[in-house]
């Protein structure tokens, strides 16, 4: 297996993409300091090498579809929880934010993720999300009747695409709407940990967003208790109530921000990536308009091409086969979801938006024990949204090429400068 050696400096950099590469030079790309460029090219030179790339002794990119699907499926591939920080990195509870993610489900392994796991999911299953649709149908006709008022120019990111899943998930847990201003700077702050590569100044701006979040849930677990409410801050603050070892004090706290950040904070990019793949596919577009029941098709083949969460980690704990590599107990493996929804073996013409495609079962949601709890939730929240604006505004259109936000990770769009109307 190559290793990874330094990068190329004159790489060619067309129009915000990379030029060709090879499979150590994408490792490089993909393990560097977070850009706004697009990751494809150096996907596609993971894919002409194979499903696994070895880029150091223990670190491995995983790129093919199958081996991270069986990867994620895979008892034998542990996440980085707690007991493994407290070995692997003395001091690690400093670092308030990988701490919060390490106190979540997000990071537990058997048996407290299945404990943990199995308390919220109670709230988010499939009855009670369709429940929701009428209201989240009533939410997007409120945002849209304001776009107009703000004319050609708006930004639909922070009009459109953040607060619907914001109001959507505060709602659900019980978040004072007085609050929900707050959430979108704290989220972008907390989850820059998420990403392979962060620097020191990502880090205390994670940490202060990370206490700022714990302190807030533990003022309003106090309000829910002396007032219980019919949501979800209540509902699980009484499991801790009724039995600490079933949920104890840190994990209550940290999985209510982890529902907060990851019910909106992806939801958005989702909603964003969207648009943005629309509004360049005209003829998509208009077929979307026609028929609101392609929604569902189209919100697969977004999440497919443009993934709003690109990539996850495992610790693989035995010795384990992966991509037709036997990887040693130890290892650290780099899922790669974004690459894996572009694998040619997969995926015919992996790198075009086709909204037709049968069968198209991305691995954004990730799979097997850790499958996103939200999944059912945020499709419906797409697939509502996106035929409703289309029909609002008839000839909507970019009024500029928007700017990604400089994430390897969490892909999604700064701002989405629109016009409304010609
Ligand atoms: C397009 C939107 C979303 C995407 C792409 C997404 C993606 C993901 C992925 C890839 C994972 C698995 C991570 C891993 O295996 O390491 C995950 C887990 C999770 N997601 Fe989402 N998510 C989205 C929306 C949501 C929403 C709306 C919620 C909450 C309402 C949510 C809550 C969670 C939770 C709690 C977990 C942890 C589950 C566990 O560890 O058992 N997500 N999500």
């Amino acid at each position: 297996m190559p290793l990874l050696r330094p990068r190329a400096p004159d790489r060619v950099d067309i129009d915000g993409h990379y030029g060709l590469m090879d499979a150590a030079e994408a490792a490089g790309i993909l393990l560097a300091p977070p850009t706004e460029r697009e990751p494809d090219a150096a996907y596609a030179a993971l894919h002409a090498h194979g499903p696994i790339l070895q880029v150091s002794a223990p670190l491995y990119l995983v790129s093919g579809y199958a081996a991270v699907d069986r990867a994620l499926r895979d008892p034998a591939m542990e996440t980085f929880d707690a007991a493994q920080l407290e070995v692997a990195w003395p001091g690690w509870r400093e670092y308030r934010a990988v701490a919060l993610f390490a106190d979540s489900m997000l990071r537990a392994n058997p048996p407290h993720h299945t404990r943990q796991r199995r308390l919220a999911s109670g709230v988010f299953t499939a009855r009670r999300v369709a429940a929701l649709r009428a209201v989240v149908a009533e939410q997007v006709d409120v945002l849209l009747g304001e776009l107009t008022a703000y004319g050609n120019g708006v930004d639909l990111v922070g009009r459109l695409a953040y607060p619907l899943p914001i109001a959507v998930i505060t709602a659900l847990l019980g978040v004072p709407v007085e609050d929900r201003g707050k959430f979108r700077r704290l989220a972008e702050a907390l989850t820059g940990v998420l990403e392979m590569h962060w620097t020191e100044a990502d880090r205390v701006r994670a940490d202060a967003a990370a206490d700022e979040l714990i302190e807030y849930f533990g003022h309003l677990v106090e309000l829910r208790r002396a007032q219980p409410a019919d949501d979800l801050v209540t509902a699980l603050a009484a499991a801790h109530d009724a039995d600490g070892e079933r949920l104890t004090a840190d994990e209550l706290l940290a999985n209510l921000a982890l529902l907060l950040v990851a019910g909106f904070e992806t939801t958005t990019n989702l909603i964003g990536n969207a648009v943005v793949l629309l509004l360049d596919h005209p003829a998509y577009a208009d077929k979307l308009r026609d028929d609101a029941e392609l929604a569902t098709a189209y919100v697969e083949e977004v999440l497919r091409i443009d993934s709003p969460v690109q990539l996850t980690t495992r610790r693989v704990a035995r010795a384990a086969e992966v991509g037709g590599v036997t990887v040693p107990a130890g290892a650290e493996l780099v899922l790669l979801l974004g690459a894996a929804n572009r694998d040619p073996d997969r995926f015919a013409k992996p790198d075009v938006f086709d909204p037709d495609r049968a069968g198209v079962s991305p691995l954004s949601f990730g799979a097997g024990a850790h499958y996103c709890l939200g999944a059912p939730l945020a499709r419906m929240e797409a697939q509502v949204a996106l035929p409703a604006l289309l029909r609002r505004f008839p000839d909507l259109a970019l009024a500029e090429r928007p700017k990604r936000r400089a994430r390897m990770n969490l892909r999604g769009w700064r701002e989405l400068p629109v016009t409304l109307t010609r």
